[in-house]
């Protein structure tokens, strides 16, 4: 394997280069106003496919952002990964955070800073590189074909029916995603599971019209102060969600699985520290890990109403509205949950104001086995590539592909993602460690010549 490092490191700056130039394109799928960037993203990844030896690359139109595909068949009688990834990102707002501009990628402390760094440019690059790599070290062991996407920050709908027309090209063995996190480069992991999600838009609604706060507060309900309440009352004193049969098709571990969960290294000050919060909240009954990991959660993602700019107004606003999203965990299912929300929150609703629930999208969770030889390959690639084997970890966050994948095509994933939990992911100063870039670019060739040993 030294002709690959070798490769790697005679290529490093170009390799680095070519991710910036990537990350330049501000290719956020959530505004339309990007558009033009989003498919000019679209053309340098199928460019570079081209470049680094795929055959039939395409840029498949959807009613959305394209797809790209591209693929290297080397032997049909030889196994197929199937890379998924996504080039769009999200917003990168609030800009004034940022500490060096979002699309102009920066180098600091051996870090890249920029929108995507890690989710998911710098993570799906790898695998474009590492073909590359394999390519011209003549070790491409197995079939390739790549799926890039542009609307994973957004839900994916248009994927979906991708993948339901195009079952026969997508046809592969494993599908091979790099869009989650490990624990460190020192202690590496893998993630075996991902939480589905039920997202939503909620408005409350009471007088006709905005009014002066003096000469009607205290006469009529307030929407805010109606909202505020609502939402508070979603969790009970234990942070147990209150909605009636929630957790009814919650899977719960067995207490031998929760002690293996819990054995993943966990530092509960220097989580505090880094994030800057005295103590950590959650559902009673449940460690940190497991209230990211298998329990299900809801959240509000923006709160607003009434007079938020400079200075003061007095006003009772007409209405209140919050983004609220619930991460599910199997066997929950993001229908019936965004059902179970709907109906409860139009109930508690009270007289004084009207209630309107928006379902946004959502997506099933998803676990991946460990027990099969994909995974066995992921593990050998990570202990030789880190000296060390991986750790298996559920993801708290949602690829919602991954359960489609499952049913569509009867495939399964291995998640092996390089970044870490605190690269600031959808924050401002996103950022991805260049050395986990390489260690990428090192471990999927890797993945790859096991799996194909493993195959035979
Ligand atoms: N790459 C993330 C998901 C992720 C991050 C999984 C870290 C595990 C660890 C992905 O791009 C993402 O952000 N997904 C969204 C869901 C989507 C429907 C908007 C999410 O998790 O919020
Ligand atoms: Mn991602
Ligand atoms: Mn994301």
């Amino acid at each position: 394997m030294s002709h690959i490092k070798n490769y790697i490191e005679a290529n490093k700056q170009r390799f680095l280069d070519e991710l910036f130039e990537l990350l330049r394109f501000p290719s956020v799928s959530a505004d339309p106003k990007y558009k033009n960037d989003v498919l000019k993203t679209a053309d340098y990844i199928a460019e570079k496919l081209k470049t680094a030896g795929a055959n039939n690359v395409e840029i498949c139109p959807t009613a959305g952002n394209p797809i790209v595909y591209g693929e290297k068949i080397i032997d049909p009688t030889k196994p197929t990964v199937l890379v998924y990834g996504h080039y769009d990102v999200q917003p990168p707002e609030p800009l004034e955070l940022w500490h060096t501009p979002p699309f102009e990628p920066t180098v600091r402390d051996g870090k890249i800073f920029a929108r995507g760094a890690c989710d998911d440019k710098g993570q799906m690059y790898m695998h474009v590189k590492a073909f590359e790599v394999m390519q011209q070290t003549d070790s491409l062991p197995c079939n390739i074909k790549f799926m890039i996407e542009g609307e994973e920050e957004v839900g994916s709908e248009n994927l979906d029916v991708f993948v339901k027309a195009n079952k026969e090209k997508l046809a592969a063995d494993i599908i091979l995603i790099s869009d989650t996190a490990m624990i460190s480069l020192e202690t590496p992991s893998l993630e075996t599971g991902l939480r589905g999600l039920s997202y939503l838009e909620v408005e409350v609604v009471g007088p006709n019209r905005d009014l002066h706060s003096g000469v009607y507060g205290g006469a009529v309900a307030n929407p805010a102060t109606i909202l505020a309440k609502m939402i508070a009352s979603l969790h009970d004193e234990n942070n147990h969600i209150t909605i009636p049969g929630f957790y009814d098709d919650v899977v719960e571990l067995s207490e031998e699985e929760r002690e293996a969960l819990n054995q993943a290294p966990f530092d509960e000050n220097e989580y505090k520290e880094d994030l800057g919060v005295e103590e950590l909240w959650g559902e009673k009954g449940y460690t940190s890990i497991e209230r990211t990991g298998i329990r299900p959660t809801l959240e509000v993602n923006g709160i607003w109403g009434g007079y938020i700019g400079e200075g003061a107004k007095t006003v009772l606003p007409s209405k209140a509205s919050a983004k609220i999203s619930m991460r599910l965990v199997p066997n929950q299912q993001s229908a019936v949950i965004t059902n179970l929300f709907q109906k409860h929150f139009e109930r508690i609703a009270p007289k004084y104001v009207k209630v309107k629930v928006t379902p946004h999208h959502g997506g099933e969770p998803a676990v991946t086995p460990t027990d099969g030889i994909a995974y066995q390959a992921a593990e050998k690639a990570i202990e030789e590539a880190f000296g060390k084997a991986p750790i298996p970890c559920r993801g708290g966050g949602s690829i919602p592909i991954v359960a489609l994948f499952e049913k569509e095509l009867g495939l399964k994933t291995v998640l092996m993602g390089f970044g870490l939990d605190s690269d600031n992911l959808h924050s401002p100063n996103e950022k991805y460690d260049i050395a986990n870039y390489f260690k990428g670019i090192e471990t999927i060739p890797l993945f790859h010549k096991y799996f194909a040993e493993l195959s035979k």
